[in-house]
């Protein structure tokens, strides 16, 4: 069997570093891109130190020629890329009346034009493969709302709807098309960062929760990871709740 390659996006950190890791665990080679890049090469060295193979790439996933230049150096690496994962993301907590036209659009464009430009870059590689793997990361905020989230859960809503867009254009294609929505992730970067912002504590929030704690970025890389493999072929446009029970659809 061939060794398969994967895109990580938004990967030096918190979730998008996890799945790295794990999808390196099952063998496949793996693009760690993000726009820290010696944040990324760490990621890349942990794998390496486990055997895995990984190369760090630096862009800016809302930009189209720093995506290609990275998934041109994936392809020189590894060979053509037929998982993409589209992790990167931006959040933040602000009142609607303060949004700002700059915010939105930077939101927008990270966490949905992002995702757009970074699997048009790729796809060419999963249709000469008759198979791929898309796996969208958007939120539990687009599936509930969340007051003083309107740029994020918009920009993530608009994530759902393109993954269920996609899974009918590329279906026919062996391509199939999936989001996970986390809900709190603990220990990211932007879950620490943003924490002080939100309107309970970490531990009401877990108190709250069905399963009675919050996420880790394990939880979603094991979901990522079964959505990549050879298993989920019958499995696209979905929308796979890794939650705790946050939200119930
Ligand atoms: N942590 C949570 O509680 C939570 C909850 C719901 C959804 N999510 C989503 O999960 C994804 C990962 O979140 P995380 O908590 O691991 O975040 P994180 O902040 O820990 O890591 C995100 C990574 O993305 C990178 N990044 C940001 N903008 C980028 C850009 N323009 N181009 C390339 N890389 C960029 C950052 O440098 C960082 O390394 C995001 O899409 C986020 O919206 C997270």
């Amino acid at each position: 069997m061939t060794q398969k390659v994967a895109l990580v996006t938004g990967a030096a950190a918190g979730i998008g570093a996890e799945i790295c890791r794990q999808f390196a665990d099952e063998g496949m080679a793996v693009g760690v891109l993000d726009l820290k890049l010696e944040a990324a090469q760490k990621v890349v060295d942990e794998i390496a130190a486990k055997g895995g193979k990984a190369v760090a790439l630096a862009a800016d996933v809302s930009d189209r020629m720093q995506v290609e230049a990275a998934v041109a150096k994936l392809r020189d690496a590894f060979g053509p890329v037929t998982v993409l994962v589209n992790n990167a993301g931006v959040a933040g907590w602000i009142p609607f009346e303060e949004l700002t036209d700059e915010v939105w659009d930077r939101t927008m464009a990270i966490n949905l034009r992002g995702p757009f430009i970074v699997t048009q870059t790729v796809l060419p590689d999963m249709k000469a493969a008759n198979w791929g793997r898309i796996i969208n990361i958007s939120s539990s905020s687009a599936q509930s709302g969340t007051a003083r989230m309107a740029h994020y859960s918009s920009s993530k809503g608009g994530l759902i709807s393109f993954t269920k867009t996609l899974a009918l254009e590329l279906g026919p294609l062996g391509i199939t098309v999936n989001n996970i929505p986390p809900a709190s992730i603990a220990g990211t970067v932007m879950y620490e960062e943003t924490k002080h912002l939100m309107p309970m504590t970490p531990e009401q929030a877990a108190a709250m929760m069905p399963v009675r704690r919050l996420g880790e970025a394990e939880d979603i890389a094991n979901a990522a990871v079964w959505l990549a493999s050879e298993k989920t072929g019958y499995v696209t446009g979905q929308t796979i709740g890794v939650n705790g029970g946050r939200v119930i659809s």
